[in-house]
């Protein structure tokens, strides 16, 4: 029988996902640009050898495939897709679906799918989140396309997708970049929780001098309560490993300066452009910029020196440390709340009509920001699925109500102290700005009437849209 679908670009996560498509009994042809990685992966393929078709070349490829034929194309972000693309649309029929699985910008997903349109063909943008464990056992799959397109290949994508109490982490949710700006956003969504942890772990570390292995048990504790979640589980995990070579915490030995390969710094431009604010995601790219300056930054300590504000002084450490969780999690709502706006104005601007419920459902399990919070989430934009703004739902306005104080003492606390906190800053000032009615914006607007004669609009409604600046501005 003929292969129910075809993958190229056998790198670890092509292969990975090749193999979990083929151990849920879905038989797959695969192909990648050297012949010797397609041979290696068959041979190394044991048992699930009889679900995979090795081949050598694209002809080869396309006719094992049943069609319409839909393709997964997991490679290199960027050009090497256009081009694979192009190699292989002289070889396809009417109905094939190439399907990009790869970490693309949504742009390029929206240009690719109407390139195809006249062509007969059609064009999946799939977010996959998981990493390769992930892709190998569960990922949680965003699907961006035609709607007709998704059916034909809904079957194999629920059997391998990542379960939440038996729900499958997968769907459909809207046409052309839909999937890759979901994608796009939880990627920006995780740079936040993974920031926010690292200035937590700043504050454990620096503030109250505690060992990695000391912060490890912390970490462990609340991944038992409401912070539970993968990146909080790894993140003990970590904290607890030790160096092979030099026996210390292994993190102790790890170069801080992080990299990143573009989905974050997307998430804010698109954030910006929509004119959502994002700033959690923002101080999280932010911050790994700052953390890549590596030398500037020990430069710059040695002619500022650390802030002397002397001993970082806190009166109760276990109230404290009770206070860091807290924190933890009400800058996380904030992250959260931003990212989901962003994707809702989206939504409008590019007539997806994204299901929000469905997209905090689709990542309760499989991908790395993986959590019981998403769950709440489900539930809140389940009974809510147009409200304004997540926390303004009744369940997130109570979380709020109860972690922003913590959130407040732990950022005084670090401010104080000279540790930076950007990220927790940001959701504090979101929340302090997002909460009050009557903001500053008023001198705002004046001072731009002022320089400008940009006109203002007045609380009381009367026709007077200019300030009394003189030389005739004042109406
Ligand atoms: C995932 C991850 C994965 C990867 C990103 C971010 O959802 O499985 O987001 O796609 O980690 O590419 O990578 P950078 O941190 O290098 O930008």
């Amino acid at each position: 029988s003929q292969a129910e679908i075809g993958l190229i670009g056998l790198g670890v996560m092509g292969s990975n996902l090749a193999l979990n498509i083929a151990e849920k009994g879905n038989k797959i042809a695969v192909f990648n640009r050297t012949v010797d990685a397609t041979r290696r992966f068959y041979a190394e393929a044991g048992a699930l050898k009889d679900q995979i078709v090795p081949c050598e070349t694209i002809e080869e490829f396309v006719a094992a495939i049943r069609p319409p034929r839909p393709i997964i194309i997991m490679i290199k972000a960027g050009d090497p897709v256009d081009q694979q693309m192009e190699a292989l649309e002289s070889h396809l029929a009417k109905g094939d679906i190439m399907i990009d699985a790869g970490n693309a910008n949504f742009r390029d997903t929206m240009r690719r799918f109407d390139a195809l349109k006249d062509s007969g063909l059609t064009f999946i943008g799939m977010g996959v989140s998981g990493g390769e464990e992930g892709a190998r056992h569960g990922p949680s799959i965003m699907v961006g396309g035609t709607e007709e397109s998704y059916r034909r290949v809904e079957k194999v994508l629920t059997s391998i997708a990542a379960k939440y109490d038996g729900v499958p982490c997968v769907a459909w949710l809207g046409e052309n970049g839909a999937g890759h700006f979901v994608k796009t956003i939880h990627n920006g969504i995780e740079y936040a929780d993974m920031q926010m942890i690292a200035e937590i772990y700043g504050i454990l570390r620096d503030g109250l001098k505690m060992s990695a292995g000391e912060i490890g048990e912390v970490f462990g504790a609340w991944n038992k309560g409401r912070l539970n979640s993968y990146l909080i589980e790894i993140t003990e995990k970590v904290l607890k490993a030790a160096d092979p070579l030099t026996a210390n915490p292994i993190v102790d030995m790890i170069l801080d300066k992080a990299g990143q390969k573009g989905t974050g710094k997307w998430s804010v431009i698109e954030a910006q452009n929509l004119g959502i604010p994002a700033t959690g995601i923002e101080a999280a790219v932010a911050a790994r910029s700052i953390s890549s300056m590596k030398e500037e930054r020990e430069a710059a300590e040695k002619i500022l020196g650390l802030p002397s504000m002397g001993e970082f002084k806190v009166a109760d450490k276990a109230a404290f440390i009770k206070d860091l969780e807290n924190a933890l999690l009400a800058a996380k709502i904030g992250a959260y709340a931003q990212g989901f706006a962003v994707m809702a104005a989206a939504s409008k601007e590019f007539n997806w009509n994204l299901p929000m419920p469905t997209i905090a459902k689709i990542w309760r399990a499989g991908c790395i920001i993986r959590s019981q919070f998403l769950d709440e989430i489900t539930t809140a934009f389940a009974k809510a699925p147009d409200v304004a703004n997540l926390i303004v739902t009744p369940a997130f306005a109570t979380m709020v109500k109860e972690t922003d104080g913590a959130l407040r003492r732990v950022v005084s606390a670090a401010v104080l102290g000279g540790l930076p906190v950007p990220a927790l800053a940001s959701a504090l000032g979101y929340f302090d700005s997002y909460r009050r009615g009557r903001g500053t914006a008023n001198i705002i607007q004046a001072q731009r009437d002022f320089f400008g004669a940009h006109g203002f609009d007045r609380i009381d409604g009367a026709d007077s849209h200019h300030g009394p600046w003189g030389s005739g501005l004042g109406a």
